[in-house]
């Protein structure tokens, strides 16, 4: 291994996938994996397959389907978490187990409600298991920069000991400041002489808004990988930003000798993805993939890049793949084979009935508007991605709008059972008529505690791209939905959301059954 090699690993599908109101389809997942594998990084953490049988479910079809990067499947300390992850990321080329445990006395004392010497031993244990199953194992001492550098130094030499290729350091809770995390690591590098032989790894979270700092201090400290999501979702703040990570690496790499494996034109692409299937948007000036990133507002800065684009920019947005889109437009008098060579440039391999049915929406929207663009492809391909067999679907509504008198919707809705049922409503709105209508129909009651609409290009035929929270029995989950008409993404995503919040409300009611399985 090259030693000014950095190893991406991504964790947008385990720890982004944490983030309240996230819940993803295993073909959802499955999609984001193939394009992380189209973006170049060298390990997917695909999940926490003990979780439940839906996570085993998209870590498995992940490690089948996806070729190219690591799949990793994360487990606690605990043997069934290692048998399980054993077996879901077993038919991948390369599989890897992510184990880890508590070392700071906070963790041990409050949560594990256990002692030092017996994390010591789980983790000897779990790695010793963890490598029976596989060859590459990874182990992680969670919230290791709140715990004592000593014991955690000691739990290391024992994972390496039993076998552990990687050593990542994580900091859980995104309290440790830049130099503070690089001491903690050159002192376990003065404490653990095998530490040297196996790869170090960087796990930072962004409480403090830190995580990219962090990350990019424990590189220089000597770690060779970093954990990372895109667009730097993950469990509360989030985990450190990869297409920062990345670009930082890329656009300082005369400065740090420093390189990793990232097709950097596949990083927009990869954001626009999975904001849409996660629902979660991404800041206007969020850095690399922010709509604002490379926009310049002020008369000087736009004079000056017109003159020199480097006066005001230290990269180029192609390099990021900004507008490699731009050049697919397709109109209503477009084919089938127009449609597949213009999802195949962008990435999506759509064939047989899957073709048919995009088909099918990419007329009934080209109708309607002059263009479809590939920004308007890869909203309506992702939004059939979300249609699960089990669900509630909207088979048609109607609303009556008006300023003299109340809205009013009636809806159609077919439950996950097959039976058609029929509810109506006098809202506050034609929003609100709608999503009541869907209560009534369907006898949920379902607070709503999000919502919003996205257009998604410019002009007044844009396509209208809704995102809805709701909870259900003290579950919350998101839903979105895209057509030409805002009313309808609307309820399209309200009733994906429905779906997601019973899917939640009956995996709670199970893991409240024998054994409690909490998220790390
Ligand atoms: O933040 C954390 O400590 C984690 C571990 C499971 C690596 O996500
Ligand atoms: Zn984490």
């Amino acid at each position: 291994m090259d030693d000014n090699r950095v190893i991406i690993f991504d964790t947008t599908l385990r720890d982004g996938e944490q983030s309240p109101g996230i819940s993803l389809n295993t073909a959802e997942k499955l999609e984001i994996a193939q394009q992380l594998a189209r973006l170049g990084v060298d390990v997917i953490e695909a999940g926490f397959p003990i979780a439940s049988p839906g996570d085993f479910e998209a870590v498995r079809a992940i490690a089948r389907e996806v070729d190219g990067p690591v799949i990793a499947g994360l487990a606690r300390a605990q043997s069934a978490d290692i048998e399980r992850a054993g077996d879901a990321v077993r038919d991948a080329a390369r599989p890897r187990i992510h184990t880890f445990i508590s070392t700071s006395d906070i963790h041990i004392e409050h949560q594990l409600q256990s002692t030092r010497a017996d994390v010591l031993g789980q983790a000897r244990a779990a790695v010793a298991h963890a490598r029976s199953l596989v060859e590459d194992v990874e182990f992680s001492p969670m919230d290791a920069t709140r715990a004592d550098v000593e014991f955690t130094a000691e739990v290391l030499v024992a994972a390496i000991e039993e076998g552990a290729t990687t050593i990542n350091i994580p900091d859980t809770v995104g309290y440790a400041m830049p130099h503070e995390y690089a001491a903690f690591l050159e002192r376990l590098y003065a404490l653990v002489p095998g530490l040297r032989d196996v790869v170090l790894s960087v796990h930072c979270h962004d409480d403090l808004g830190l995580a990219v700092a962090n990350s990019f201090s424990g590189v220089l400290a000597g770690a060779r990988q970093v954990e990372c999501a895109i667009n730097g979702i993950g469990e509360r703040a989030g985990n450190a930003s990869l297409e920062e990570i990345v670009m930082l690496l890329r656009t300082r790499e005369a400065a740090l000798g420093l390189t990793c494996g990232v097709q950097t034109r596949e990083i927009a692409r990869t954001s626009r993805l999975v904001s849409r299937l996660t629902g979660y948007p991404v800041q206007p000036n969020k850095a690399i993939v922010g709509r604002n990133a490379f926009a310049h507002e002020s008369g000087i800065h736009q004079d000056g890049v017109l003159k020199e684009r480097s006066t005001y920019e230290i990269m180029d947005a192609a390099t990021v793949g900004v507008d490699d889109a731009s050049s697919i437009v397709l109109g209503k008098h477009s084919g089938r084979h127009a449609l597949r060579a213009a999802l195949e440039e962008l990435g999506f391999t759509v064939d047989g009935q899957a073709l048919n049915t995009a088909f099918k929406r990419f007329k009934e929207i080209a109708d309607k508007k002059k263009q479809v663009s590939a920004m308007d492809l890869e909203a309506l391909v992702t939004d059939e991605l979300r249609t699960e067999m089990a669900s509630y679907t909207l088979e048609w509504f109607d609303v009556e709008a008006s300023s003299r008198r109340p809205p009013h919707a009636t809806v159609e809705i077919r439950t996950p059972d097959g039976d058609l049922v029929r509810g109506d409503f006098t809202g506050d709105g034609p929003v609100d008529a709608i999503f009541r209508a869907i209560n009534a129909a369907t006898r949920r009651e379902a607070r709503l505690r999000e919502f919003r609409i996205d257009s998604v290009t410019g002009g007044q035929d844009a396509l209208g791209e809704a995102s809805v929270v709701l909870e259900v029995a003290g579950q919350s989950a998101a839903g979105q939905g895209v057509s030409t008409d805002i009313i309808e993404s609307a309820a399209l995503a309200y009733v994906r959301a429905l779906t997601n919040c019973e899917r939640k409300v009956a995996l709670a009611a199970e893991a409240a059954q024998p054994e409690l399985t909490p998220t790390p």
